[in-house]
């Protein structure tokens, strides 16, 4: 069990800041996910936790102890890693079996937790096999198998999915989550997958440039994203956001973009530039009459995914995404008015692109599930 806390983390290649001054706590039983697009210093911030690569400044933590200088073996932490090495001379029984091996656990039990391990990750046909005779996705599920062996204080786990088809993926990723509620242990998991994240997550960390965006529970990565970059990230299809200004008229707050006005509140503000953001899902026909925020526009393209439509609405120069099961019967090049209630509208300031927290009653969030459907 561990909690782990960074402190100031750097690590600087040359030239380039790969992680800047990263804090962050992950608290035991947590299953943290390092979210963030590719080249956003994931694996490196991975890898300094790991003990693999000394950090420029900065300090790590586990369970209270400076184990910065300690070397990765010192650590107890389990690994599995984006490109993986499995002993290829080794069966895939032996290669499970190995970290319990290293640490002389007797062969009883060593046997027995390759068998669990093994039947959780559906290994148990391939036991006999050697790495060269198992696909590139039966190889990474014994990367992961070799990880979950060991009862360390920690796993951490870079893209360990990656090489998995679709169904594999969901399969594996359920697994995780299930193996994580049973362990009750530390996950720090890296992905660039919004979909792993939402779904296995229980605090959601956006990197950006090596710096953290926004850490927080899916929920509130979804429904409160702290800037204009994790609205656009995090979100399949992505958040509509569109440059707009608000502003006061006759005591009532609006916030407009060319075809788009939002009512938003009563009051008076000082004009601001800001960037407007609705998710896809909450333009809904259904809310037109009443939602605070109303388009008019033309359907330009239809993508159905059999369960719903996508909907890319024409409002002037800006392209909106519509997304619902309740937009059917709708056709290409007709007419369409959507609105979304106010709760669901983002307000971003347009210069530093954090979130605007101006919403009278912006703690009365919907309570919604956050919805993050893959299309098919
Ligand atoms: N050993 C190194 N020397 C110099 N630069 C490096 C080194 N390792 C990584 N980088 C750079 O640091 C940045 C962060 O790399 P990192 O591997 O942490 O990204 P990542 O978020 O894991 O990306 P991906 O999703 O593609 O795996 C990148 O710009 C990368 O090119
Ligand atoms: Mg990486």
């Amino acid at each position: 069990m561990s909690r782990i806390e960074i402190l100031g983390l750097t690590q600087q290649f040359k030239g380039h800041r790969a992680v800047d001054d990263v804090d962050l706590v992950i608290e035991d039983g947590d299953f943290v996910v390092l979210l963030g697009p590719s080249g956003c210093g994931k694996t490196t911030l991975l890898r300094m936790i790991a003990g693999l690569l000394e950090p420029t400044s900065g300090r790590i933590l586990i369970d209270g102890q400076d184990v910065t200088a300690l070397p990765s073996k010192k650590r107890n932490l389990a690994m599995v890693f984006q490109s993986y090495a499995l002993y290829p001379h080794l069966s895939v029984a032996k290669n499970l079996a190995f970290p319990l091996a290293v640490l002389r656990t007797p062969r009883d039990e060593r046997d027995r937790r390759v068998r669990e391990v093994a039947a959780t990750l559906g290994l148990e046909k391939l036991l006999h096999r050697k790495p060269r005779e198992l696909s590139g996705g039966q190889r990474q599920r014994v990367a992961v198998g070799r990880a979950l062996v060991r009862q360390p204080s920690a796993y951490l786990m870079d893209e360990p999915l990656s090489n998995l088809d679709a169904k594999l993926r969901t399969a594996t990723r359920q697994e995780l989550s299930e193996l994580h509620d049973r362990l009750a242990a530390t996950f720090v998991y890296v992905t660039h997958d919004q979909v792993e994240a939402m779904t296995m997550a229980t605090k959601i960390v956006v990197l950006d440039a090596g710096r953290i965006e926004q850490a927080g529970t899916p929920e509130e990565i979804y429904h409160r994203p702290a800037s204009v970059f994790v609205a656009g990230f995090v979100g399949a299809p992505p958040m509509n956001l569109v440059p707009g200004v608000v502003g006061s008229i006759g005591g009532v707050v609006v916030s407009t973009a060319p075809g788009i006005e939002a009512r938003l509140w009563e009051g008076e503000v000082e004009n601001r530039e800001v960037v407007i953001g609705v998710r896809p899902e909450h333009l809904r026909a259904a809310d037109f009459a009443t939602g605070a925020l109303r388009v008019e526009g033309l359907v330009e393209r239809i993508e159905n995914l059999g369960s719903e439509n996508v909907v890319y609405v024409r409002v002037g120069d800006t392209l909106l995404t519509a997304r619902g099961d309740g937009l059917g019967g709708i056709r290409r090049g007709e007419p369409i008015a959507l609105g979304a209630a106010l709760e669901r509208i983002h307000l971003f300031d347009r210069t530093t692109g954090r979130r605007l927290e101006w919403v009278p009653d912006a703690d009365a969030l919907p309570s919604v599930e956050p919805s993050v459907t893959v299309p098919a």
